[in-house]
């Protein structure tokens, strides 16, 4: 996730194109960049952010413009991988948010061809193709050029001696900001809000050529679109969390989104055969903390059922201080920010033991991406809420790829069955978008945990772990006291603790371990403690145990730990919401735990 904005009117471009991106740095902080066009197309961009780059900023004279904040996907965050990219010839400067996934080979070609590349971004060949395409008309230069791209894109473009800005969209939100005698677009429409709030949406495949006088819509086939402008009626303070209250829940709905990305690119590679995933380990350990130990939990399921291949969890502060036996297992390292000092130092102590190490983070270029022989990126944006949301459900999916690739490679899975697993996994965006559908009926149910001093969250199997992570969620935000635990040892200690004042809150899906959970749920009922279960949207069954009963759409039970924990972070969210909490910045804690 990048921000991007781009200005076309009579004010010095410089001044909105760093107001506006300001708005937008939740969308990426690595590194930022501008570029103006005057007498000479002027480019600033640093590493760090856009503070940063304001404090060196030269004096870049002229009206049209663009500007951009990272969040890297490709290439580490550096001066040179920060946009706007320039062409050979100092005509055109653009700048990009999205994945191009074919541009290993798009680079190749223009290499070949003679072109000169400045960083290791997968955006920059889209500016060289630029060149190659342009005669007379960006616009059409700009979709000549987009026709050769795989992925997703936003994508602003500036030519030296013109006053347009052309802008194209394809899974990446633009809007387009309308003032008089100027002309905006960007990512958010909180970027615009101190210019204007007339706007017009960008629909996907739509492009758009702006002008201090005029925008012109195009569609797919480069035919023009007439659209009503919206009127929005946010103030700019609304707009910083996109409108949503707080981080977290904005987080939260982008989850579709974010898996979206995970999958693009890595769900293709799962049977390329050049990664250490192929290569001869006979076991598996996951290391990891706190959330995304608990996505490790989830990844031993998954890697033990899909490929057979034993695997061991252990927690990254405890890793280092463990025995290390003979085993020489293929080490996964889990970490969101890929700064946790813990993880870390797991990852130095699995190399030292002789461990092939792969690391499964979210932040590119981030230090354990040094430490490891190989990276998995989840790609799912920036993370600003204290509680990880968008990125232990991403994590899920690096590592349901991951599961998919072993098994695949190490001969336990056939192709047909990796299609049905694939095809599946590509559905999973469409499915929690349907669980985000039910998230008012999830706020009625905090009725049952909000004045609760005590909660229990009971699973089993690969849903165990998801009530770990249901119950630290509602710890963290809302400070009600919240334990995991799994559904069969209730009834060896903790059955001592229910009654009619303790909720427990029970995932109760249709696989193996049903007709367990349902005895499990008489036991508890029996206790009178007051029961909210989350099963299947079909299960009728269900409410004969539980007071009250969540559903998630029916996928197989082995996606379900994805809407499972989205289920919870929402049910978590809307009860410190009711107990006024501090949600994004839960008393205690920092977002990245960099201390040992
Ligand atoms: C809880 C949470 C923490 C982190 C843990 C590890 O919501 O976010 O438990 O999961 O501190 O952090 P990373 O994944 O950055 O290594």
């Amino acid at each position: 996730m990048c921000g991007i904005v781009g200005y076309s009117g009579s004010r010095q471009a410089v001044e909105v194109l760093i107001d506006a991106l300001k708005r937008l740095e939740y969308r990426g902080y690595d590194s930022a960049g501008i570029a103006v066009c005057g007498k000479e197309l002027q480019v600033h961009k640093d590493k760090g952010e856009i503070a940063g780059l304001e404090e060196t900023l030269p004096m870049l004279k002229g009206t049209v413009g663009i500007s951009h904040t990272r969040w890297a996907t490709c290439g580490r965050p550096s001066k040179n991988n920060a946009h706007p990219f320039v062409d050979c010839r100092g005509k055109f400067a653009l700048v990009h948010n999205g994945i191009i996934e074919n541009h290993i080979a798009l680079r190749k070609e223009l290499q070949a061809r003679g072109h000169k590349f400045t960083s290791e971004t997968d955006t920059e060949v889209l500016v060289h193709l630029l060149e190659e395409n342009f005669k007379g008309d960006t616009h059409e230069a700009l979709l000549e050029s987009l026709k050769k791209v795989k992925g997703t894109y936003a994508v602003a473009v500036i030519r030296l001696g013109s006053k347009e800005v052309v802008a194209a969209r394809k899974e990446n939100p633009l809007v387009i900001g309308l003032g008089v005698g100027e002309n905006f677009v960007a990512s958010d429409v909180t970027a615009l809000l101190n210019y204007t709030n007339n706007v017009l949406y960008m629909m996907d495949g739509e492009s758009a050529v702006i002008t201090p006088g005029s925008v012109k819509l195009f569609n797919e086939s480069g035919g023009r679109v007439e659209r009503e402008p919206t009127l929005v009626s946010w103030t700019v303070e609304d707009a910083e969390k996109g409108g949503f209250d707080h981080f977290m829940l904005k987080e939260i709905f982008e989850g579709p989104s974010a898996i979206h990305n995970t999958l693009l690119g890595n769900l293709n590679e799962i049977v390329t055969g050049d990664s250490i995933i192929d290569s001869n380990f006979s076991s598996v350990k996951i290391i990891a903390c706190g959330s995304s130990y608990h996505a490790a939990m989830v990844g031993k399921y998954l890697i033990e059922t899909i490929s057979s291949i034993p695997t061991t969890l252990e927690f990254a502060s405890e890793y280092r201080y463990s025995s290390g036996a003979k085993e020489m297992p293929l080490v996964i390292l889990v970490s969101q920010s890929g700064e946790t000092a813990d993880t870390l130092a797991a990852a130095r102590e699995a190399r030292r033991r002789g461990c092939q190490t792969l690391a499964i983070t979210n932040v590119v270029g981030s230090t354990i991406t040094r430490e490891v022989d190989e990276v998995f990126y989840t790609h799912a944006g920036p993370e600003i809420c204290v509680a990880a949301t968008k990125t232990y459900i991403t994590q899920l999916m690096a590592l349901y790829v991951l599961g998919m690739r072993i098994g695949h490679s190490h001969g336990a899975l056939s192709h047909d069955a990796l299609r049905l697993l694939r095809s599946e996994l590509r559905s999973m965006p469409q499915y929690v978008r349907e669980v985000l559908e039910n998230a008012a009926a999830i706020e009625e149910a905090t009725d049952m945990i909000v004045n609760a001093r005590d909660v229990f969250f009971i699973g089993r199997n690969i849903n165990y772990p998801t009530v770990l992570e249901g119950a630290l969620k509602l710890k963290e935000i809302s400070y009600i006291h919240a334990e995991g635990y799994a559904a069969g040892e209730l009834k060896h200690g903790p059955l001592a603790l229910l009654n009619p004042d303790m909720p427990v809150v029970a995932v109760c899906i249709r696989d193996h371990t049903y007709e367990k959970m349902l005895a499990n749920l008489t036991e508890v009922a029996a206790r009178d403690s007051p029961v909210l279960a989350i099963g299947y949207d079909d299960d009728t069954e269900l409410s004969s145990v539980a007071n009250r009963v969540i559903g998630i759409p029916k996928v197989k039970p082995i996606f379900t730990p994805v809407l499972i924990a989205v289920t919870l972070q929402l049910l978590a969210y809307y009860t410190a919401r009711r107990k006024g909490c501090p949600i994004d910045k839960p008393r205690n804690l920092a977002k990245s735990v960099t201390v040992e």
